[in-house]
């Protein structure tokens, strides 16, 4: 089971970068407090701590339950951790400046590493579906970004707010989320209960089905089956 707890990092082999180092660096913590306040300011959903450590956590671990070596599941940890940061510069070109950004700070460390490049293209990928797919780690991190869909993300605390907005009413819906690997079935599982009082099953596509149909494509890539599940009905 993929869970929903935040990442605790960990070693990459070889002396290279690792999550824990990503995530002690100054400038990267500069980045993603900005971030939080920027689209906090916008009244979007929580892309802060809690959302990148648990799509961190879910890249890392998808990569592993799908049997990509050590180096790819921290390599899809770190973007993981790092995919929104560039959301403080503007949020339509964010996936281009979060890895521009990461290039700066990384590129001396990483230099001449194909490496670099991986986490870049990854964070790049993971937000525009007209984007082609071209590495295991960047559909990694689109099923782990793009299945986090939960209450815990909505900021507002009073009900009557979150109702007006559809995307904070969709995301209040949703009061249990798990991804899980069936290597057997070759299958990429989003379990979701959606609470209906709250939002129509028809509000839930309206806002997520480009975001359902690139974990298809994401899965696709590498070789396994989405399939999603909403309140135990089968869906694909
Ligand atoms: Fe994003
Ligand atoms: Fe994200």
């Amino acid at each position: 089971m993929v869970n929903n707890m935040p990442a605790k990092g960990g070693s990459a082999p070889g002396g290279k970068l690792t999550l824990d180092q990503v995530k002690n660096n100054p400038n990267i913590k500069c980045f993603l407090k900005q971030t939080d306040l920027f689209l906090d300011a916008i009244g979007f959903t929580d892309h802060g701590q809690r959302h990148i450590n648990i799509v961190a956590d879910r890249a890392g671990t998808l990569a592993q339950k799908i049997g990509l070596n050590k180096n790819d599941q921290e390599l899809s940890a770190i973007a993981g951790y790092c995919h929104d940061m560039g959301n403080f510069l503007g949020r339509t070109y964010h996936h281009y400046w979060a890895a521009l950004l990461f290039s700066q700070v990384f590129m001396e460390e990483m230099d001449g590493s194909s490496d670099l490049a991986t986490i870049m293209q990854a964070i790049v990928t993971h937000d525009k579906n007209e984007v082609k797919i071209v590495s295991k780690v960047s559909a990694v991190l689109i099923l782990a970004d793009k299945s986090d869909v939960h209450r815990t993300r909505v900021r507002k605390k009073d009900i009557k707010n979150i109702k007006s907005d559809i995307h904070d009413r969709v995301n209040y819906s949703v009061t249990e989320n798990k991804l899980s690997v069936d290597r057997g079935k070759r299958e990429i599982i989003l379990r979701l209960k959606i609470d209906t009082n709250i939002t129509k099953l028809l509000e839930y596509f309206e806002i997520f089905i480009n975001r359902m149909t690139y974990c298809r494509l994401a899965a696709d890539y590498l070789g396994y089956k989405f399939v999603l599940y909403i309140n135990n009905f089968k869906l694909s």
